[in-house]
């Protein structure tokens, strides 16, 4: 009965009917553009929705033997370093109500783990990764689209103490990195994907007045109006704009 209240739509014609499927939001953007903030942050906000994050890291292909031994001559920002067919299953399986698993990865090994992440079936799900946007059957699936748009200077001083403190580099890795295939790769995949995107937030978590919108969106969506403490009488049209 819960559920059946919390998936009512209240606005417009269909007033009252039940939303059949999940919501589902994609975020997209460099790397370091601060994607895993910005769903952090619309999930705190979200109080009364059972909400999950699903990371298009997790469906990185674990390299072969061979391919390990040359790591610094492998792309890991090329749409092809992914298992977007896996992707896809997963998020096909999560929008009919199933509960599915979800690898997870390492990356200081750049390999899956052994173990995987169970994920129940909920009210929204929100899919974060630099190419989420870039492949048109991801984008299918998604009812809200979001690019995160941070300064490249600002996104790799972030790499640069995020990859050595947490993901075994060394700086001279993370900059040949980036050099090599992070910076070209997000010039021909990344940045053109953002024509996609229904709102594009300018420097990411920093955007607060971005997040209360985005969350005021999903609450009328939801029929939670009264939930939502922020602007509780605009009634937020959303199209391709930036925020
Ligand atoms: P992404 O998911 O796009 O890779 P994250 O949200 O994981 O980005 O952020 C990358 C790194 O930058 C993390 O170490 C995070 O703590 C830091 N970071 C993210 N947003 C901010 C911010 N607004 N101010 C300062 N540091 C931030
Ligand atoms: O969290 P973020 O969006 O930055 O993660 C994507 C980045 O992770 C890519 O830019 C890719 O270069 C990097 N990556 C890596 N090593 C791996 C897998 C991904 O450096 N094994």
């Amino acid at each position: 009965r819960m559920k059946e209240q919390l998936l009512m739509k209240s606005n417009g014609s269909d007033a009252g009917v039940p939303l059949k499927q999940p919501f589902v939001i994609g975020v997209a953007g460099g790397t370091a553009s601060g994607k895993t903030t910005v769903c952090k942050m619309i999930i705190s906000q979200l109080h009364d929705q059972r909400v999950v994050l699903i990371h298009q890291d997790s469906f990185y292909h674990t390299l072969s033997e061979d391919k390990l031994q040359k790591v610094s001559k492998y792309n890991f920002d090329h749409p092809d370093a992914f298992n977007t067919e896996l992707l896809l299953s997963c998020m096909h399986k999560l929008k009919r109500g199933e509960e599915v698993n979800i690898p997870n990865y390492d990356f200081k090994t750049h390999r899956s783990t052994e173990s995987s992440r169970k994920v129940n079936p909920s009210d929204v799900i929100i899919l974060e990764g630099i190419l989420v946007l870039h492949d048109h059957r991801v984008r299918d699936l998604m009812n809200m689209k979001i690019f995160v748009d941070t300064d490249s200077d600002v996104r790799l001083a972030r790499r640069i103490q995020r990859d050595t403190l947490e993901r075994g580099r060394n700086i001279q890795n993370v900059l040949d990195q980036y050099a090599r295939f992070v910076k070209p790769s997000f010039e021909e995949f990344i940045l053109p994907s953002k024509k996609f995107a229904d709102i594009i937030i300018p420097r990411g978590g920093d955007n607060d007045v971005a997040i209360d919108l985005i969350v005021q969106h999903i609450c009328t969506k939801f029929g939670q109006h009264d939930l939502c403490k922020i602007y509780p009488n605009v009634f937020v049209i959303f199209s391709t704009f930036q925020i």
